[in-house]
């Protein structure tokens, strides 16, 4: 394994974890439903983890400039964008940097748009910052989500105060492309809504598609938006517990400026220096794990097609996540509790992501091959 190769270690290894993915559920289970990957992290950020141990160098977080650094470079070299540094803020991790953004900017009761089916924690960042939901849905045609700008509209002209956008989009996979940024951040500004953008998947656009931050995307963009983001997921280092959230405005800055400056100390010294390092010298490692990622995707798509052909995949632009409509299988009201207690495949139920998803699962690729095709036999043989 290297940072050139970047591949999952054997079932034997995984089982030895001690994350939540391979202890969540009994230990015959495959577990493909949790967005981690597999995948060993990058010689430099293990290097630098160790390091710091043997140092004892594990205290609180003081001012990390190499954060903010890093991710500018990082954001120039991938995405032409050029971040302000000043206007970069730590947070634990992006859960808590939304709900702390919508504690602060937004009053109990305020309206949050987002685009189901999506990441199912937003649900509960809402929730738990005692805002109110409401869903202006992507709309399906066959294999790919499409954003409707006229219900985006329309829930913006009602009230609400947040869009919740999902940029690169979990589950489905999607990358908004700069005309649909633009034509946010105009309904945005006109609505006087505030966009806060979800980009922690961002890192892991495929070649051959662009990846526009929010932010980057015309002055109203900079004027309404917040990114919210880490190198938690593209690295693989979610249980580091550090994120970032970054605006392009001053006017943005000033209300940000109320955010509670303990979000700073809450955060991990380790997660933080490690991001540091992603942004850094992860390049040759996230490249590569991309290339795994798509080859992954191929791979999954030829076992679907070859021995569950009833299966429909949405085709991602990014990320390790497939969102398959089973409705075809007739696995009952609960695919994923049919697959879990048939099969002892452990995947994300549609309805996690939104209501109305119910033969949806979501199936984690970001393994090896032979996780990837043991849970589709296991699958495939429920229906023998
Ligand atoms: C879109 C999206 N945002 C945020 C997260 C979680 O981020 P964090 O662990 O930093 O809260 C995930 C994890 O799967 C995700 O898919």
């Amino acid at each position: 394994m290297s940072d050139n190769n970047v591949v999952a270690p054997s079932l034997g290894a995984l089982r030895r974890r001690h994350s939540s993915k391979w202890r969540r559920f009994e230990a015959d289970v495959l577990p493909m439903h949790v967005a981690e990957m597999d995948f060993q992290i990058a010689d430099s950020i293990r290097n630098l983890i160790v390091e710091m141990a043997q140092e004892s160098d594990l205290g609180y977080l003081g001012p990390v400039p190499e954060v903010a650094a890093a991710f500018a470079g990082f954001a120039k070299k991938r995405w032409n964008w050029n971040v302000d540094t000043a206007q970069v803020k730590m947070a634990t991790d992006v859960g808590v940097a939304a709900v702390e953004i919508f504690r602060t900017l937004g009053r109990p009761g305020d309206q949050v748009v987002v685009n189901p089916p999506v990441y199912g924690s937003f649900y509960n960042w809402i929730k738990e910052a005692k805002l109110e939901q409401v869903d202006v849905p992507l709309v399906r045609t066959d294999q790919t989500w499409q954003l409707d700008l006229n219900a985006l509209e329309a829930a913006f002209a009602a009230g609400a105060k947040f869009y919740l956008l999902c940029h690169p989009h979990n589950p489905v996979g999607k990358i908004y492309s700069l005309e649909e940024l633009q034509a946010i951040a105009e309904l945005a500004h006109n609505y006087g809504v505030t966009v806060v953008s979800d980009e922690i998947h961002a890192p892991l656009t495929y070649a051959g598609e662009t990846f526009v931050p929010y932010l980057n995307a015309g002055e109203a963009a900079a004027k309404t938006g917040i990114i919210i983001t880490s190198s938690s997921k593209a690295w693989n280092t979610a249980g580091l517990k550090a994120a970032i959230l970054v605006s392009a405005d001053e006017a943005m800055a000033q209300r940000l400026s109320k955010l509670q400056p303990d979000m700073h100390w809450r955060t991990s010294l380790i997660g933080a220096f490690a991001m540091a390092e992603a942004f850094t010298n992860g390049l040759t490692w996230i490249d590569s794990a991309v290339r795994t990622i798509e080859a992954n995707l191929a791979f999954m798509s030829q076992q679907v097609a070859a021995k569950l052909p009833q299966i429909i995949i949405s085709s991602p632009q990014n990320s390790y996540l497939a969102w398959w409509d089973v409705s075809a299988l007739n696995l009952g009201d609960d695919p994923a509790a049919t697959i879990l207690a048939k099969a002892r495949v452990a995947v994300v139920a549609g309805t996690d992501l939104g209501a109305g998803y119910g033969q949806f699962v979501r199936f984690n690729f970001g393994t090896s091959r032979a996780n990837i095709e043991a849970a589709i036999d296991a699958i495939a043989a429920i229906q023998k």
